[in-house]
């Protein structure tokens, strides 16, 4: 693998430090879009070590698009539930149904058309599954590749820096620098010690805190997540509610856009 990588030294470091401490994660099956599908929608805003029994609970009861594509609304929100956003287990849904109908779209441009998938997705699985040599912008790799130029970068110019920075195959050096964000070049502390890379890194220090989400407790959010598990589970959605000492009122309108939304019966 080592040998099909092209690109600067620090390309060729950086692919064989990862054949070394590549993080061994149930969905790293090459050219599965499948996988890579699912796992992308799950770890859209959920930590690696949280969806990793999550998504071995999805692909086996839904081992293939087709499957997923019929699952029912109450068993995808029942595997789904503890991920948070229910609603993007419900445009996966939809995705795979359109997958399953028409098949799978395999460049970037096509992949962004099915719901919920974005920019990062689209490229992920072009890159991942298909063997498209795009990178994947997160801000995992906005954090590392703004370290490697040695201040922020943004918009065009993070995107110049990437589609210039990338080695090929892109899916395996985009999981390079994901696993290198994750581990070593981290946030805060990073373990410069220990990088593969260090000395092609112009400011190691470099680091923008992503903007705050609001705060869950007392948020619709939180509301919406407790009504869709009490609907799962066949309970008292009226009670749910109450527990998180919410009004009959804001009950009642957030169980009607639930409801509107397909969340819940
Ligand atoms: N975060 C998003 N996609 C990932 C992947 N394929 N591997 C590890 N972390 C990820």
């Amino acid at each position: 693998m080592i040998e099909a990588i092209t690109g600067s030294d620090r390309n060729t470091a950086l692919i064989k430090w990862y054949g070394n401490e590549a993080r061994n994660l149930p969905w790293r099956v090459f050219g599965d879009p499948y996988l890579t599908l699912v796992s992308e929608a799950m770890l859209q805003q959920t930590q690696v070590d949280r969806v990793i029994p999550k998504f071995e609970a999805f692909i086996d009861t839904w081992p293939t698009v087709e499957g997923l594509a019929r699952a029912s609304t109450n068993q995808l929100l029942a595997i789904w539930s503890g991920l948070g956003y229910n609603s993007r287990a419900l445009r996966l849904r939809e995705s795979a149904r359109i997958i399953a109908d028409g098949g799978w779209p395999t460049s970037v441009s096509g992949l962004q058309e099915l719901p919920g998938v974005g920019p990062y997705t689209a490229a992920a699985i072009a890159s991942i599954a298909f063997g498209v040599d795009v990178p994947a912008i997160d801000t995992n790799l906005k954090r590392v590749l703004s370290r490697w130029h040695g201040e922020p970068l943004s918009g065009k110019l993070l995107e110049e820096f990437a589609v210039g920075s990338i080695a090929s195959p892109a899916g395996l050096w985009n999981q390079a620098v994901m696993d290198l964000g994750a581990t070593i070049c981290r946030p805060t502390n990073p373990a410069c010690g220990d990088c593969p890379i260090s000395r092609w890194c112009a400011d190691p220090t470099v680091y923008e805190p992503p903007v705050k989400q609001s705060r869950f407790k007392g948020s619709r959010r939180e509301l919406r997540g407790a009504l869709v598990r009490a609907s799962v589970s066949n309970g008292d959605l009226y009670a749910a509610g109450e527990a998180l000492g919410r009004s009959d009122t804001e009950i009642s309108e957030t169980i009607t856009a639930l409801r509107t939304e397909g969340l819940v019966d």
